[in-house]
Order: C-alpha cells, then sequence, then structure tokens
C-alpha cells in the first residue's frame, strides 16, 4: 500500500523483502531487493539504490540503520525511534521519562522477579518479551502464582518484563503523522477490537464521547512529539474503568489501525507517512464519511475459502477490498482487509450484518 502510495506520488520505492519481487510490495514497486530486513549487506544495496529509507516494520536491523545515518543516509523515522520502539522495556520507560501515562511495569529478568511483580499487583498480569513481538506473540498471561514458571518458559529464552493487568473498557488507536520538522497532525480515534489478541476490526469515529476522543488524541500526540524523525505513527491505549486513557504501545509505521484512512480520511497513512518523509506538505487526517469499519481477513489455512469471504464481502455497498498478494493462506496470517463506509454507523451496521463477516465477540 505504500508503494501504491509512491506511485500516485511520482515516487520510486523499492521494496526489500524476503521475497522480493514477489512480495507484497514487490508485486506493485518496479524493483525490490530480495533478502531480510535484518542483513546489513541487503539493507546496504538498498541503502545504495535510495535517498531516503523507511520501514513498515520495526523489528529491522537497528545497528546497520545507525551506521547509514553516521554516513549521512537519510532514514526516518530515526533509528532512534526504531532503537527505543523495538523494545517494548525501553520503549515504556522512554514514555514514563516523556510524561506519558502508562500501566505498571517491572522488569523481570528472572522466574522469581515474575513472582514478585505477581506479589505486587496481584494476578493476572501480563508477560511480554521485550524484543520481537507482534500480533500476541510474545505475550503470555500469568492467571495466578502457579502459573509464572509455565509463562516464564513459554516465553523461553527471551528477554522478559511484566505488566501490571489493566482491566480496560476499550481498545482505542490513533494514527498521528509527524512532519520533518517535528509537526504533528493526529487522525480521528478508532475503536480497535481484538480478537486473540490480533486486530479485528477497526471503527471509526470511536464511540467514546468527545472529551475521551480528545484526551487520547492529546496523550497520542504527546508520545509521538517524544520521538524523533519523520512518518507516520500508530498509537495503541487502553480506556480503564476510571475513565483515563493510557498508552499500550507505538508503531513507528503505518498500522493495522490506520488502514481505514484509505477510503474514510482525506489522505490515508501511507500517502501522508511518504509525505512525512519527503517534506511535503502533510495530507487532512480527517475524516471524509459519515463512518468507518474496517475489518482484517485472516488466512484459515485454504487459499479458496479466505477468497470466497472476499467476494461475499464486495456484494455490500461501502465496501472497498485489499488483497495482499501473499502467496499461502496460511492460519491466521493477514492476507486482506475490507472497509465498509456508510454516512453513518446505523447504516454501516445494518449493510454489513446480512453477510455473516463478523465473528463473535466483535461489534456487530
Ligand atoms: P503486540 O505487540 O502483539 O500487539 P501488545 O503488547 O499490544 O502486543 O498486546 C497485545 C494485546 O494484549 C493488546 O492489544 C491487549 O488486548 C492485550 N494486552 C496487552 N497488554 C496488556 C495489559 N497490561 N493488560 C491487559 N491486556 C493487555
Ligand atoms: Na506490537
Ligand atoms: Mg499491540
Amino acid at each position: 500500500m505504500m508503494a501504491e502510495a509512491a506511485h500516485r506520488l511520482g515516487v520510486k520505492l523499492i521494496p526489500l523483502d524476503p521475497e522480493g519481487k514477489a512480495s507484497p510490495a514487490g508485486q506493485v514497486a518496479e524493483l525490490a531487493v530480495e533478502g531480510s530486513f535484518r542483513d546489513p549487506e541487503k539493507i546496504n544495496e538498498l541503502a545504495s539504490l535510495c535517498d531516503i529509507l523507511t520501514m513498515e516494520i520495526e523489528h529491522v536491523n537497528c545497528e546497520i540503520l545507525e551506521e547509514l545515518e553516521g554516513r549521512g543516509v537519510r532514514v526516518e523515522p530515526s533509528s532512534r525511534t526504531v532503537r527505543t520502539i523495538q523494545d517494548k522495556y525501553l520503549q515504556k520507560q522512554h514514555m514514563v521519562e516523556s510524561g506519558i501515562a502508562v500501566g505498571d511495569f517491572m522488569d523481570t529478568p528472572t522466574e522469581q522477579d515474575v513472582a514478585k511483580a505477581g506479589e505486587r499487583w496481584g494476578y493476572p498480569l501480563m508477560l511480554k518479551a521485550k524484543k520481537l513481538a507482534y500480533d500476541g506473540r510474545g505475550n503470555a498471561v500469568v492467571k495466578d502464582a502457579a502459573g509464572v514458571s509455565e509463562a516464564f518458559a513459554k516465553l523461553g529464552g527471551k528477554d522478559l518484563y511484566a505488566e501490571k493487568w489493566v482491566p480496560f473498557t476499550k481498545e482505542v488507536a490513533i494514527m498521528v503523522v509527524r512532519s520533518d520538522g517535528g509537526e504533528t497532525a493526529a487522525y480521528p480515534l478508532v475503536d480497535a477490537v481484538q480478537l486473540d489478541s490480533i486486530c479485528h476490526t477497526t471503527l471509526a469515529p470511536a464511540d467514546v464521547g468527545a472529551a475521551l476522543a480528545e484526551q487520547a488524541s492529546a496523550l497520542a500526540s504527546k508520545a509521538v512529539a517524544s520521538l524523533w524523525g519523520a512518518g507516520i505513527f500508530g498509537v495503541e491505549m487502553f480506556l480503564t474503568p476510571e475513565g483515563d486513557v493510557l498508552l499500550n504501545e507505538v508503531a513507528p509505521r503505518p498500522h493495522n489501525t490506520g488502514h481505514y484512512t484509505y477510503e474514510a480520511c482525506e489522505c490515508d497513512q501511507f500517502e501522508n507517512h511518504l509525505r512525512a518523509i519527503l517534506g511535503l506538505p502533510l495530507g487532512g487526517t480527517r475524516l471524509r464519511v459519515g463512518a468507518s469499519m474496517m475489518l482484517n481477513v485472516l488466512g484459515n489455512g485454504d487459499m479458496a475459502e479466505t477468497k470466497a469471504l472476499m467476494s461475499k464481502a464486495l456484494a455490500i455497498p461501502g465496501a472497498a477490498l485489499h488483497w495482499y498478494g501473499k502467496a499461502e493462506a496460511r492460519k491466521g496470517r493477514k492476507m486482506a482487509h475490507i472497509t465498509f463506509c456508510a454516512d453513518t454507523m446505523e447504516e454501516l451496521r445494518a449493510r454489513v450484518a446480512p453477510y455473516g463477516l463478523l465473528q463473535d465477540g466483535a461489534p456487530q
């Protein structure tokens, strides 16, 4: 999607991906580098072909980005941002130092430390791998003192830290774009419904009331302003029963909870990311429809069945499909998303409801 936006802007984008030209971005771009985004040689090769390096995943090799910056190559957002964010524990420490509200957390290098966290906060608590986590992989819920060993073993070998359980009433998210001059602009707040720790649907605008939406937007903007470099950022937050907003985590890149912007906002997250890193004027972040819903399409192991859902969805007025072009529909893999738009949320729900696209636990 970033490659599509680049083409619209008259910019050549070259992706680095293990599948090269066959990757989702490679299918759209003119040229692709085949290789790992953790391989210094491949990142160097990419850098030699580009004026600006950017990323759509934070689990890249940060050392090489730092080295390239030292040689005068532009990396956006800055490697300092990537380094801070790719370690969730470091990220949380940074946010506390920047005056951002986050839940309690503590370092737990040993199993005994996890038990100490349990004594301090009670159970359940959330054990998290500091690095390389996504879609809930890297997290383990510790239900009670007896579950400490098992959770610790499940995430075995990794550097871990613990978070106090947040009994959130809702998860919300917001995209914030940051220009190369450090100016930020926030998109609308969305309801982010997770199923099994994977984003299932987003609803925009979030159904939280103007005051909370404003509070969340201010928190997210402050968090992004505390980082370094240009680009788009996805900010995940919790609403607490006490009516507070807590930051969960920030992604230094286009984000699943920002996919709806393509159909629903003045300028989509991918184009705005490119505008930001290219030093172009930022695009508008306002909604241009009354209501939108984004639904992730996960692989179920069978390509034909996964695709069948799509034709069903396209029968709905106001539905738009983004098929990523991944070769295999492995179970749980993000294969596509569908965005639905309507004038009102009531109209949207009425349009979508008859098609049985929404699973249990998601908004119906
Ligand atoms: P990932 O990097 O996989 O997105 P997150 O840290 O965002 O991991 O956690 C995934 C999901 O787990 C969150 O969206 C939320 O539903 C739940 N979660 C994370 N941290 C906590 C917490 N401290 N308390 C309760 N639920 C949490
Ligand atoms: Na994450
Ligand atoms: Mg997350």
